[in-house]
């Protein structure tokens, strides 16, 4: 495509210069997190989004990004996750209070970048979806080990945690959020429905981490309703939870099937925002990439 890859080029020098501005353990840990790559798939909404009369925002793409690797340190803290971008995750190696600090300056550096720009609106957009993260975060904990949880209460919670920064790139961008929050959504489905059958290698994740962990995904919450022993495995039951066939039962219930389902709802609503983007069948195929993935 014309422009992204230059676009893209330029990110991820910005990207590096802003994480080592300040040197210590804390860019150390960022760059680490910076170098084991990732899709970059909001900044790529940033330029997407773009006007035709405008340049696509670099500020804006590197200081989404930077939100986004900021809730990915803390999100695997929170989450226990070992492996993240098929790399050991940052508290692993360097223990909680170094990730949890490393999160608190990749926010920082991020609200620098787009501060510096003078665009107050901007600021405000990411400031808005960065509360939302931390709500959709907190709202997670108070579903886990819940097997009732709604699938209203399980969507709300995509909307805020993943939904939202994928509204607000595509706003930073210049066009409207509508797109992106339903976008996000089929993501966050997508990624939950990697959770129970997706490859480490194509993933750079560990499967099964949302079952341990007893987080109501709309796949484990499927399968809940037609088995017990996932059911009980939800609910935080070690018994079940040791079975170690616990994933093949979800599989087993058609229930990834009918996630999948829910996803491509959510991408079909994307693609009904559409309406004479510049770059409209790139945005198009992007909401068929991000259910049909594997990665
Ligand atoms: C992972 O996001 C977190 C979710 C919202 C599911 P990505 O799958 O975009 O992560 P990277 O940036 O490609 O590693
Ligand atoms: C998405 O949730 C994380 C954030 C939006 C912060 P997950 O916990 O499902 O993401 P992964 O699977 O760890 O990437
Ligand atoms: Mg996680
Ligand atoms: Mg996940």
């Amino acid at each position: 495509m014309p422009g992204l890859e230059s676009y893209l080029d330029s990110l991820e020098e910005r990207l590096a210069r802003t994480v080592a501005s300040h040197p210590g353990l804390v860019a150390a840990v960022g760059n680490e997190a910076l170098a084991a790559g990732g899709k970059r798939l909001r900044p790529v909404l940033v330029f997407l989004a773009s006007p035709a009369d405008r340049e696509p925002s670099l500020a804006a793409g590197v200081a989404v990004e930077l939100v986004h690797m900021a809730t990915l340190v803390h999100d695997d803290l929170i989450d226990r996750a070992h492996f993240r971008r098929g790399k050991a995750a940052a508290w692993s190696v360097y223990g909680a209070e170094a990730a949890r600090a490393t999160g608190d300056y990749l926010f920082a550096r991020a609200f620098a970048e787009l501060s510096a720009t003078g665009d107050s609106r901007a600021v405000a957009i990411l400031a808005h979806a960065t509360l939302c993260l931390a709500r959709g975060e907190a709202l997670q904990r108070t579903q886990t080990h819940d097997p009732a949880t709604t699938v209203d209460a399980y969507l709300e919670r995509c909307a805020l945690k993943t939904g939202k920064l994928f509204e607000a790139a595509c706003r930073l961008g210049g066009g409207s959020g509508e797109y992106g929050l339903a976008l996000g959504v089929a993501f966050q489905i997508a990624d939950d429905v990697l959770d129970c059958s997706g490859a480490t290698i194509e993933t750079g994740k560990i499967a099964g981490t949302d079952l341990r962990d007893g987080t109501p995904t709309l796949p484990l919450l499927l399968a809940a309703q037609r088995d017990g022993v996932v059911r009980r495995a939800l609910a935080g039951d070690p018994l079940a939870l040791s079975n170690g066939g616990t994933l093949l039962r979800v599989a087993a219930t058609g229930a990834l099937e009918r996630a999948r389902e829910v996803a491509l709802d959510y991408a079909r609503r994307a693609r009904a925002c559409l309406n004479g983007e510049l770059y409209r069948s790139e945005l198009e195929e992007l909401t068929h990439a991000v259910v049909n993935r594997e990665r």
